[in-house]
């Protein structure tokens, strides 16, 4: 008996190992999902947020940069664009597109009205408030 390792101890902790797992993983699920409405920001989505959403939507802003890691990397992270530029930087930033800078990537003008400005703001500073345990890092684009 004692050093040999049997079939049935093999079948008892292959069970034992799927079952204790997949308890594990269920019970991880379910706390994630208690987690998010504290950590999603929901709150906060208000008709401005939404229409803004729908603007990085249609102009297909993630064609260029990403949103909390995801998205593509011609562009800078813009989920916390917000928090180091600030509303104001922004719109002017959008309405002073293309800048014509020699060696720099170039980022269209779109041509949005004050209030899609707004919208447009008022979703980053949303997307800025989802409480992502600070990713992305706050550095410098
Ligand atoms: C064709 C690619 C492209 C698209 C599409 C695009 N951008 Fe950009 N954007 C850029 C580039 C490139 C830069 C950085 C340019 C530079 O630093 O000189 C930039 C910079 C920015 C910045 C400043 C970032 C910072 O860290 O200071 C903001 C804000 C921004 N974009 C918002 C948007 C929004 C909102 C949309 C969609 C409506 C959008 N961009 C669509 C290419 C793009």
């Amino acid at each position: 008996m004692s050093g040999t390792f049997t079939k049935s101890m093999a079948r008892n902790v292959f069970y034992g190992g799927t079952v204790f797992f997949i308890l594990l993983f269920l019970a991880l699920t379910f706390d994630s999902m208690a987690t998010l409405p504290k950590r999603d920001n929901r709150q906060n989505l208000t008709e401005e947020v939404v229409a803004g959403k729908k603007l990085w939507e249609v102009n297909n802003c993630i064609g260029c940069h990403t949103l909390l890691g995801e998205g593509a990397y011609f562009a800078p992270e813009l989920g916390n664009v917000y928090v180091r530029r600030g509303p104001e930087f922004i719109k002017a930033w959008i309405k002073s597109q293309p800048t014509g800078a020699p060696g720099r990537r170039q980022m269209p003008q779109f041509n949005f009205s004050d209030e899609e400005l707004d919208q447009m703001v008022a979703f980053l500073k949303y997307m800025s408030e989802i409480n992502t345990n600070d990713w992305p890092p706050n550095v410098e684009g």
